[in-house]
């Protein structure tokens, strides 16, 4: 079977590899140059374990192309993904400009049937708007060729896409045909051999799904975030109340986690992005913006921690953060807490050194000369006031708390992650501050 992912990027890059590991041909479209010729060149551009290996394995069987031309491998496929981007517009909304210039390329261009299936998160509609924009591009040059639309949402989590992708807790698949299901039934058969649950659905409500799963993962997190704020107010203890809550097994004990606050490139765009959904049905979506407000306010906390400390006299102070990614195993830095708090150190006059064990180069291109950069974790905390932990990379879990010592000015640790024991630290003689006890 031959099939076609259109974006590169952190979904597009992993989906058409691992449909190239189980067999299928598969050509990776991306309009940019650079990428599509770091790729050809075995270059991968993002950071993702395992992915680097896989796609030189299946370039090398010749089931893995990369083009920046959708154009020229259109007519030799049976399915094409739409896998570009779909930021937040100004208004919060989904921009799905993008997705339109894909399906309005696929409309000028295919001359056999196609099935054309969305893999970005979009909102409800959007597959119907995809359908029009190809539909409207065949009858400009007058092309009478069929072709069906679905959604197909990825459900990922970046830094173990693959093992994601591979044994997925469910495949989402909104259909309105039964040749867009035969085709589908096709390119899931593997999964669907290997008993994964593959749930076939109308188109909206696979576009739903995405959102909600999405929206209920960020507001458990919010949640938390809420109820370890007033843990600290009432002396309570919020990873006694996480494992407490978290073995009622309607609860579960996954993203339970308090912490600085969700980021990435999904949970803040689709929760305004479910949002404003709602707002152009007339509906208000009351508990989302809690949800949000919360997941703000609690990116500050830690510099409002740090501020008390110091009784707000921070100019001039080092300060050593570890950790930019928005979450460990990935270099992915959008919409990351470490974005707000690095802004909040700088404004208030410090002087910022970070280490990160990946997302060195993305902090580069975001902070430039504004910050340092460590060449380990222990330099980064030389001379530093504190020491902020806001990523829980596997390297930062058990420092050497005496090399610490000996390195920083002042022996405090505000750790965003709760990943250090409170215990622990203060008898080897630092000050520290936690999220929720
Ligand atoms: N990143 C995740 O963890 C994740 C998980 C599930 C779903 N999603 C969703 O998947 C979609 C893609 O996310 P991502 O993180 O992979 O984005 P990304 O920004 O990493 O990649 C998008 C790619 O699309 C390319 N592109 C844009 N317009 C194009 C066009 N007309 N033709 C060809 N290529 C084009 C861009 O150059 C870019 O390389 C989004 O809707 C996102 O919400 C992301």
């Amino acid at each position: 079977m031959k099939i076609a992912i259109v974006g590169t990027g952190y979904v597009g890059l992993v989906t058409g590899t691992c449909f190239a590991e189980i067999g299928v041909d598969v050509t990776c479209v991306d309009t940019n140059q650079s990428k599509i010729d770091a790729l050809v060149q075995g270059i991968i551009p993002i950071y993702e374990p395992g992915l680097e290996d896989m796609v030189h394995r299946n370039v090398k069987s010749g089931r893995l192309k990369f083009t920046t031309s959708l154009e020229s491998c259109l007519n030799d496929v049976e399915v094409v993904f739409c896998a570009v981007g779909t930021p937040p517009d100004e208004d919060g909304s989904a921009d799905l400009s993008y997705v339109i210039e894909v399906a309005r390329t696929i409309g000028r261009n295919a001359n056999k049937y196609i099935l054309v299936v969305t893999k970005s998160t979009v909102p409800v509609g959007t597959a119907q708007k995809v359908r029009l924009a190809i539909q409207e591009e065949l009858d400009k040059r007058g092309g009478d060729i069929l072709f069906d639309v679905a959604s197909n949402p990825e459900f990922l989590k970046e830094g173990n896409a693959i093992a994601d992708f591979m044994s997925p807790d469910r495949v989402v698949v909104g259909i309105d045909s039964d040749k867009a299901q035969a085709l589908m039934t096709k390119l899931y058969k593997p999964f669907l051999l290997n008993n994964f649950r593959v749930i076939f659905m109308d188109i909206p409500s696979a576009e739903m799904t995405k959102y909600a799963a999405n929206s209920m993962l960020a507001t458990r997190i919010s949640f938390m975030n809420d109820i370890a704020n007033l843990c600290e107010k009432v002396g309570a203890d919020v990873n006694m109340v996480r494992s407490g809550i978290g073995s009622d097994s309607r609860i579960g004990r996954k993203f339970l986690y308090p912490g600085i606050g969700y980021g990435g490139s999904c949970f803040p765009k689709d929760v305004k992005a479910l949002i404003k959904t709602a707002e152009q049905c007339g509906y208000s979506m009351d508990v989302l913006k809690a949800v949000e407000a919360v997941n703000e306010r609690q990116k500050h906390l830690l510099f409002e921690k740090l501020a008390l400390l110091f009784e707000h006299d921070l100019k001039g102070r080092n300060i050593a953060v570890w950790g930019l990614s928005f979450k460990p195993e990935t270099d992915d830095m959008r919409e990351a807490p470490a974005l707000v708090l690095i802004n909040q150190l700088l404004k208030a006059g410090c002087h910022v050194k970070v280490y990160d064990p990946i997302a060195m180069e993305e902090g580069r291109r975001i902070f430039g000369d504004t910050i340092s950069y460590a060449n380990d974790m222990y330099n980064a905390a030389e001379n530093a006031s504190a020491l902020m932990l806001l990523t829980e990379w596997k390297e930062f879990r058990m420092p050497s708390w005496s090399v610490l010592r000996d390195k920083m000015l002042q022996p405090i640790i505000l750790d965003g992650r709760n990943i250090y024991d409170r215990k622990e630290v203060e008898d080897l003689g630092f000050i520290y501050r936690c999220i929720g006890y």
